[in-house]
């Protein structure tokens, strides 16, 4: 099996991740469409359109499947980049809905959905989990989270001041963070902590890898999976990071 991986910049690294270390495919071919990140501060007719030219930019591999590891494109551009798509395309929206259902059998306990203002306001987490019968569940848009991580501040008084600003008005203490955007997990130990180690945190990569590997039962560990590495702009820089990340040579 491969697989192609979408997003809007470098942040998917942290799917890819996932599915790396999973070892569940032969070849991962990504493409973050680092000229125009960042996607969740613009309309969704814009995301769509974007979403649905990565679709045509993957026409070019031999992928069995499509992963779109960015959650402002999940939440907007899936349904679109289905229909134009050769192969199956899932987001990660889904697939993070799943990971909660299994984790919260409570239906009352506290959720909290973080992510862009794209993500946030398409309420796609939050209609998934009411249909679900999560009746109790508050989604607030963190974008200022986003350049905090690609300044590679993974801890410290920029990042606790923002938590501050935007859980304060949190009446509860959540049972459980969706880390709804792709750079969040970077800073998951530090949400965890601000909320004094309660919450159970949803990762998109855990999450699809355990998506995935249910959908297709895939059971076979590959020993070395390829990597291709695609940018739109500055993919040194791109490579630089994911030889970081994932600790491999490119
Ligand atoms: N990849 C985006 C997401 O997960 C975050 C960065 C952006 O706004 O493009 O929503």
């Amino acid at each position: 099996m491969r697989v192609g991986v979408f997003d809007s910049g470098i942040g998917g690294l942290s799917v890819v991740k996932s599915l790396y270390e999973h070892k569940l495919f032969e070849e991962i071919v990504y493409f973050g469409d680092t000229a125009r990140v960042p996607y969740g501060s613009k309309d969704k007719n814009t995301i769509i359109r974007y979403a649905i030219e990565a679709v045509e930019f993957f026409k070019n591999f031999e992928i069995d499947l499509m992963v779109v590891a960015c959650n402002s494109v999940s939440a907007y551009g899936l349904k679109e980049m289905q229909e134009v798509s050769n192969c199956p395309v899932f987001g990660v929206i889904e697939a993070g809905v799943k990971a909660v259902s299994k984790k919260l059998e409570n239906k009352d306990e506290n959720i909290l959905v973080i992510g862009t203002k794209a993500t946030i306001s398409s309420n796609r987490y939050h209609e998934s989990l009411k249909e679900l019968g999560y009746n109790n569940i508050n989604s607030i848009a963190t974008p200022l989270f986003v350049p905090i991580v690609e300044e590679g501040m993974f801890g410290g008084e920029v990042l606790e001041s923002a938590m501050r600003y935007y859980f304060k008005d949190l009446k509860q203490m959540p049972d459980a963070v969706i880390l709804g955007c792709t750079h969040f997990p970077l800073i998951s130990d530090e949400i965890k902590r601000f909320f004094q180690q309660k919450p159970v945190m949803i990762h998109s990569g855990e999450a699809i890898v355990e998506f995935l590997k249910e959908r297709f039962e895939l059971k076979k560990e590959f020993e070395k999976t390829d990597l291709k590495f695609f940018a739109s702009d500055n993919p040194d820089f791109l490579k630089s990071v994911a030889k970081k990340w994932l600790k491999v040579e490119i």
